[in-house]
């Protein structure tokens, strides 16, 4: 070997020390000199740049690397990113069992990727392997992984169950709907004439792309003039789509004023002389009989054909005798795979019905979400496989608390 070739060899190994050496001396007070510099010094220390969401720190490498010679520590990160959250709600059950993990495992810090949350080989199977079997048993999505659970809504509770449990339980969302009457082949006959729906009639993306807005009365049954909200006996108007009371008092009003324009009909209605003078208070106190007698047999009636609002709604009795009946709380679940995600706008060159057997489903209680074996018809795991979607554990679950508490986070937000 040339002299010259070891002295470069030489220089460069004393090089690294140097670096090193240079890392001590990195402080906020020789960023605040630095920053003053033309050139960075520290920017022939940095292995790579840094990842996207990090490059506004540039040149103050304290920010992370808080003593010199010591791994970056958890706690440099957590004192920014004070709202991550742990992987499972129980953070002690994690510590109990506790793998020596840390946020840089997962975490490029210096990465030449563009984001941070591409992530380093997730070691999601070799945690759960030391936290018991039934968590080891998903290894693989295409080979070796449970099949799903759906959460059903139950009050402020949620029901897990498995997607092949038979029958499965009914969804309780307290709306009444049928997509076989909607879905019919030759249409549903509306004041617009006969009108065929399609599937996204009824079901817009919400903005995140993610998931579906609850269809709403307004935007999606008034569609085509269909699904008005009339009474017409013996006065006739139209209710805006209201709270219960709100609906009751529109209706009151509206008798009210037409008891005090007509005074044979009030006489009729309200079981008075025609001559007989009336107050006020006396009107309202008729037009409030009167009309709560109209609204149980129209809105608010239960039962048979041409109902109001229990067309759609399941009506519950209240202790208020100005309101009887309200609607009970609409609770229509948006996140069945409360552990994972499923982001709609990837899937939309699959048709709607591959996946949701709805056509010929005659009640809102019906659930038809897809299991397990229908994304193994493209989703596989991670490797050994060249034809299908190849997918790691974090392209489907979150880590960062792996499943959401439906109270705390509301339920449109999650993934
Ligand atoms: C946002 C936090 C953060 C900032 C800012 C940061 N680093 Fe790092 N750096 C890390 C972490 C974490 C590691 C540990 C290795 C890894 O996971 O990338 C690391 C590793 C390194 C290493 C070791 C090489 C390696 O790949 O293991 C060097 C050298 C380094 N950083 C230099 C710098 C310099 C120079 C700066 C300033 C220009 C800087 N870092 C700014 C977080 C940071
Ligand atoms: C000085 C404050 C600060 C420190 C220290 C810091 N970060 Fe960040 N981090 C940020 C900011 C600001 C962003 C970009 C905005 C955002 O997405 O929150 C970010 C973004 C990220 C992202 C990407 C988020 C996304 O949505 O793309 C990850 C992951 C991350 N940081 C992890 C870490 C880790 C791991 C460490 C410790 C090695 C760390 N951060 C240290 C402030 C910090
Ligand atoms: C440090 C250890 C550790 C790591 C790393 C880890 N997990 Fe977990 N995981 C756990 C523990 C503990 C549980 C809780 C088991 C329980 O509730 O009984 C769990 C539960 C889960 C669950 C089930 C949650 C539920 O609804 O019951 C999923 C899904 C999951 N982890 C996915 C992942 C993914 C994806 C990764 C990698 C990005 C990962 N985990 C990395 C320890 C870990
Ligand atoms: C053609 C179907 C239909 C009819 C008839 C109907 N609604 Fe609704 N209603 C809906 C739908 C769909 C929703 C959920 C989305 C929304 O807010 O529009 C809803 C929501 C509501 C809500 C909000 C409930 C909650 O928990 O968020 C109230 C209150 C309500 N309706 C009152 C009424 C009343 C009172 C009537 C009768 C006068 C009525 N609705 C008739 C379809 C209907
Ligand atoms: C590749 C399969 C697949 C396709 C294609 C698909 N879905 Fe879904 N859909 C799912 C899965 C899985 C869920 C449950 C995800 C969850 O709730 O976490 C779901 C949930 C839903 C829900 C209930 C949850 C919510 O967001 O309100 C509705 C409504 C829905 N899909 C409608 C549709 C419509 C409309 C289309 C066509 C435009 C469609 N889906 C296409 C798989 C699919
Ligand atoms: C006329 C409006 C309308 C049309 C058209 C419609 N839906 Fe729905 N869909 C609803 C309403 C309202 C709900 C909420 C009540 C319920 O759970 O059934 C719903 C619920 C759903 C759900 C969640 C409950 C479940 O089954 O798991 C899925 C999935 C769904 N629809 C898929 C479809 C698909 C696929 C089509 C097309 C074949 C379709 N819908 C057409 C109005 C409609
Ligand atoms: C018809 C084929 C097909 C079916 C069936 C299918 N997927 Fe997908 N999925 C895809 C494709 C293609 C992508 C986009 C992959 C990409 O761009 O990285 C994707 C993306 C995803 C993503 C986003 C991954 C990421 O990198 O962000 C998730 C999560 C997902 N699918 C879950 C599911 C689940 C759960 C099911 C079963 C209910 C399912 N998919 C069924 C084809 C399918
Ligand atoms: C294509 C999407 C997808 C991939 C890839 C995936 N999962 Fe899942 N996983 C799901 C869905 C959907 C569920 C059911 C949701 C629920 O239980 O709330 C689930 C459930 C789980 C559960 C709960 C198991 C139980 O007993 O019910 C664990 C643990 C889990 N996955 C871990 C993993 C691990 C580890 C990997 C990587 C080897 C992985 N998953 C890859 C979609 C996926
Ligand atoms: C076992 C792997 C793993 C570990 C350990 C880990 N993360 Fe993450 N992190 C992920 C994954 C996967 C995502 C992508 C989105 C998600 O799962 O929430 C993520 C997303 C993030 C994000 C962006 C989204 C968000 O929730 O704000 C930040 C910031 C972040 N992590 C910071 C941290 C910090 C700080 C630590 C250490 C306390 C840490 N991570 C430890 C896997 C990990």
């Amino acid at each position: 070997m040339s002299k010259r070739r070891l002295g470069m060899i030489l220089l460069l190994l004393m090089f690294v020390p140097f670096c090193v050496a240079m890392l001590t001396l990195v402080s906020p007070s020789f960023e605040a000199w630095q920053a003053r510099q033309p050139v960075k010094l520290t920017s022939w220390l940095n292995p790579a740049p840094l990842s996207r969401g990090h490059r506004m720190f540039g040149d103050r490498c304290s920010t992370c690397h808080q003593k010199a010679f010591r791994a970056v520590t958890d706690d440099a990160c957590t004192t920014c990113h004070t709202q991550t959250l742990t992987h499972v709600a129980y953070s002690d059950r994690l510590g109990a069992r506790h793998v020596d993990i840390h946020c840089v495992d997962c975490h490029a810090m210096h990465s030449v990727k563009e984001a941070m949350t591409e992530m380093r080989s997730v070691p999601c199977v070799e945690c759960h392997e030391k936290n018991g079997r039934q968590l080891a048993e998903n290894r693989d999505f295409g080979k070796a992984h449970a099949t799903f659970r759906l959460a059903f809504i139950r009050g402020d509770k949620t029901l897990h169950v498995r997607e092949d449990q038979s029958p499965l339980p009914l969804e309780q969302s307290h709306l009444k709907f049928s997509h076989e009457v909607h879905m019919k082949q030759d249409g549903v006959s509306s004041p617009e004439g006969q009108t065929v729906l399609d599937c996204v009639n009824c079901h817009q993306l919400e903005e995140s792309g993610r998931r579906f807005a609850t269809p709403t009365m307004t935007g999606t049954c008034q569609q085509s003039g269909c699904h008005a909200l009339r009474f017409d006996r013996p006065l006739s108007g139209v209710v805006p789509h209201g709270t219960a009371r709100e609906v009751t008092d529109r209706t009151r009003n509206a008798y009210a004023n037409w008891l005090a324009d007509n005074s044979a009909d009030a006489g009729l209605a309200c079981g008075w002389k025609t001559s007989r003078t009336v107050t006020h208070r006396q009107l309202l106190d008729c037009a409030e009989r009167v009309s709560g007698e109209y609204l149980n047999n129209t809105l608010f009636k239960q039962r048979g054909d041409d109902l109001g609002c229990a067309l759609c709604h399941e009506l519950v009795a209240t202790n208020m005798k100005d309101v009887p009946l309200t609607i009970a709380p609409i609770l229509v679940q948006h996140h069945w795979h409360e552990s994972a995600q499923f982001p709609h706008d990837m899937h939309k060159s699959a048709k709607c019905t591959d996946c949701h057997n709805k056509t010929s489903s005659k009640s809102a209680s019906d659930v038809s979400i897809p299991g397990l074996a229908k994304c193994r018809e493209c989703h596989v795991g991670q490797q050994g496989y060249t034809e299908k979607v190849s997918s790691g554990c974090a392209d489907c679950h979150n880590y960062h608390r792996v499943k959401k508490d439906r109270k705390s986070n509301g339920l449109g937000e999650y993934g």
